[in-house]
Formats: C-alpha cells, sequence, structure tokens
C-alpha cells in the first residue's frame, strides 16, 4: 500500500504473453476497490484457482459476555497460558463490525498456510521474532514491529522463539493515516513516520514444489480448508501497491508540546470507524504551567483500549505489561486522584503502549471477562480518609 513495489520477473507491458521455460505464467490482478484501488499484479506457475479438495468449513463461534454493569475495565494478559498457534490461537478480547481484538500466544506453529479472504491485520509483536512468509516473499518482524497484511495475501508464521501478538482484524482498509500523506501519497514532512520506517517483503522465492499443500481461508464467518496439489508461493514475480510490510513501533517520531498534545498526535493507523495509535517514550509537555499528564475527557462518541507493552507503569495500580484498559463510551475518564499534582514537573516517559479508538461501542468476550480484575472501575474512589497521593504518573489515559 505505501509506494510501488517489484519483485522477481514480471513482463515488460501487462496483460501480455510472459513464459518460463515455455509454460506460459497466469497473471493475477490482485485489487481493491473493483479496479480503482491499490492493486499488485502476480505472476503464478499454476492457476491461483486451482483446487484439488475442498476442505472443511470450521465456522468462528464467540462466546459473548454481557457484563451487568457498564464500567471501564481492566484486563492481565501477561501471563495466559500459551494455546494453539500463530492463527488458531487468536483469543478474541473485544469486537465489533468493524474490529476486531485478539491476544495470541501460540504453542505450537501453524502446519499450514493461512489466508484472510475478508479483512486486513495488524498484527503487533509484543514478543518474539521470525520471518512472515508470504505469496509476495519474506517479511521478518521482531517486537515492536506491527505487521500489516492486506487481505489475500496467502501466508504462514515461521517463528523464532515464544512469540506474543496483540491482532487487528477488520473487513476494512487499513491505512496509513490519509492527513500523513500527500495527494500523491507521500508521506508529509510532520508525519510521525516516513518510508523509510516502511518495510515492504524482503525477498520473493519461488516455490515449486508439488505435493498437497493445506490452505486455510478466513470467509463469511470461518475458516474454509482447501488442498492444493502445489506450493501456494508459486509466484516467480508481482509488482504494485498491494503487498504486506512492516513498521516497528521504535520508529514512531512522537510529537510533542509545551502543553499537551491529545492522543490523535500518536495516530498510527486508520480503519473504518477505529484509529490505531502508538504511546512511545518521549519528552512530555515543556511550559512551566502545564500538566504533562491528560485532562479528564469523555469520548463521546469512542471506545478507548489501551495495551501496554513496556515501561514504568508500575506507577499506575494494577497495570502491568499486558495489560488492557477500557474506557468505553457514555463515561468520562481521566488521571486517578493526585496523579495530575505529582505528575507537575515531569520531564519524559518511558512508556510504551499501542491504543486502538473505535467510534462504535465494542462487545467483550468470556476470554475477557476471565481475566478482567473487576475492581478497576472504582479506582477513582478514594475513602475519605486515605492518603490522596498514593500514586504515581501515567501519560495517557
Ligand atoms: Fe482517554
Amino acid at each position: 500500500m505505501p509506494f510501488y513495489q517489484r519483485r522477481g520477473d514480471v513482463p515488460r507491458k501487462r496483460h501480455i504473453v510472459f513464459r518460463e521455460n515455455g509454460t506460459l505464467l497466469t497473471e493475477e490482478v490482485m485489487g481493491l476497490e473493483g479496479f480503482s484501488g491499490n492493486e499488485s499484479i502476480l505472476y503464478h506457475l499454476v492457476s491461483p484457482c486451482r483446487v484439488k479438495e475442498l476442505g472443511d468449513f470450521t465456522p468462528i463461534e464467540r462466546e459473548e459476555w454481557i457484563p451487568e454493569t457498564h464500567a471501564h475495565r481492566l484486563q492481565n494478559t501477561y501471563d495466559v497460558e500459551p494455546e494453539g498457534d500463530e492463527i488458531s490461537g487468536r483469543r478474541t478480547l473485544m469486537w465489533n463490525d468493524d474490529v476486531e481484538i485478539s491476544l495470541c500466544r501460540p504453542s505450537g506453529t501453524m502446519d499450514y498456510f493461512f489466508r484472510n479472504g475478508e479483512g486486513d491485520e495488524v498484527i503487533f509483536v509484543h514478543e518474539g521474532s521470525g520471518t512472515l512468509e508470504t505469496i509476495f516473499g519474506d517479511v521478518p518482524y521482531k517486537d515492536g514491529d506491527y505487521i500489516v497484511v492486506p487481505r489475500g495475501t496467502t501466508y504462514r508464521f515461521v517463528p523464532d522463539g515464544p512469540q506474543r501478538y496483540l491482532v487487528f482484524e477488520t473487513p476494512g482498509l487499513i491505512e496509513i493515516p490519509r492527513r500523513y500523506r500527500n495527494q500523491y501519497g507521500q508521506i508529509l514532512e510532520g508525519a510521525p513516520y516516513y518510508h523509510r520506517d516502511i518495510h515492504p517483503p524482503a525477498e520473493l522465492h519461488t516455490h515449486r514444489d508439488r505435493g498437497d499443500h493445506l490452505v486455510k481461508v478466513r470467509v463469511r464467518g470461518g475458516y474454509q480448508d482447501y488442498v492444493l496439489d502445489y506450493h501456494p508461493f508459486d509466484v516467480v514475480g508481482w509488482d504494485g501497491y498491494l503487498y504486506p510490510w512492516t513498521f516497528s513501533i521504535h520508529d514512531f517520531e512522537p510529537i510533542t508540546g509545551r502543553i499537551h498534545q491529545p492522543p490523535p498526535s500518536h495516530q498510527t493507523f486508520q480503519g473504518p470507524n477505529f484509529v490505531i495509535c502508538s504511546f512511545c517514550p518521549r519528552k512530555l509537555d515543556f511550559d512551566p504551567d502545564a500538566i504533562p499528564i491528560p485532562y479528564h475527557h469523555s469520548n463521546l462518541q469512542s471506545e478507548e483500549m489501551i495495551y501496554y507493552v513496556s515501561g514504568n507503569f508500575g506507577s499506575r495500580k494494577g497495570i502491568s505489561v499486558g495489560s488492557i484498559t477500557l474506557h468505553p463510551s457514555g463515561l468520562p475518564h481521566g488521571p486517578q486522584p493526585g496523579l495530575a499534582e505529582k505528575s507537575l514537573g515531569v520531564a519524559e516517559t518511558t512508556e510504551l503502549a499501542v491504543m486502538c479508538d473505535t467510534f462504535r461501542p465494542l462487545r467483550l468476550s468470556t476470554f475477557a471477562r476471565d481475566l478482567d480484575d473487576g475492581k478497576y472501575a472504582l479506582s477513582w474512589y478514594e475513602p475519605p480518609s486515605e492518603d490522596p497521593t498514593l500514586a504515581g504518573v501515567t501519560s495517557h489515559l
């Protein structure tokens, strides 16, 4: 999506004869919005329609938790037991019609290929490294990377060691925020990252293996299995604007100000009716009278989910690495008592966090229920006798 790329061999023009060892290759245009959006053109050894066998269709079944009370919530995810693989191990925490947010801590590695047929994905790699092998080539990743995978990309994870991901799946498009780009698509001066921070597939490997290969495709609310009699990464070349890429949260250049900058200054991606933001270590607001932590706010049309990645937030009660706070719409939220006073003069923060704000309400899963601390909603309350300056500073709420 970010800019034109080309890997392997492509013919001198589109839609003309292109052979390898005498065999006519199969051209596939993979594109968005009919034939008007971004696209890539791939050249296959085998027709991408060639299916040997139709396997099972497995519906995705979610167990919804409808809490008895509407309240701010805190869930601690770090100690969840590893389960499944990089796809089957995705455990949905919350979702709506625009986005699904899952935690994934796989215990094994996928022995099949996967394609999201109906949605774009952002996989935030909290812990782990490896290679996402894709039909467009290898995409190396490491902790702190957002892996952006457009729909239609066949891939498999080849992890190196234990992995922990926060996964966003959307039926819409994951895009670089429109306000970061000029009319030609180039990322503007003043945007918090640049094209050099975006890493497309590094190397294309054309696989010529035959034999059965299982491809699972997420489509129509479930997973459809297909058995191919060839390796799905049979592309000899491709070019275009549609491909998977990575962007490291550590390459996000925080925008700071003399007084407090609002959350949109941390925006990293846009989706339909939601945004993904990165809160990174940075200098805090430097006006002598600035309060360097957020003002209380009621985002009347959004829900705020924050996933805490690393840094010092032991100062905020109950929050640790892997914690999630959810501040739903309809309620104000802000620093806990004493924090604004305590923050005065604080010059920097080391916190690292990923936020997803949705403009429509999120539903919660029973998995989220099992991780819920049940007490967070009352963490603003102080019995009259308690010392109001008991907690520390968090830079975002
Ligand atoms: Fe907030």
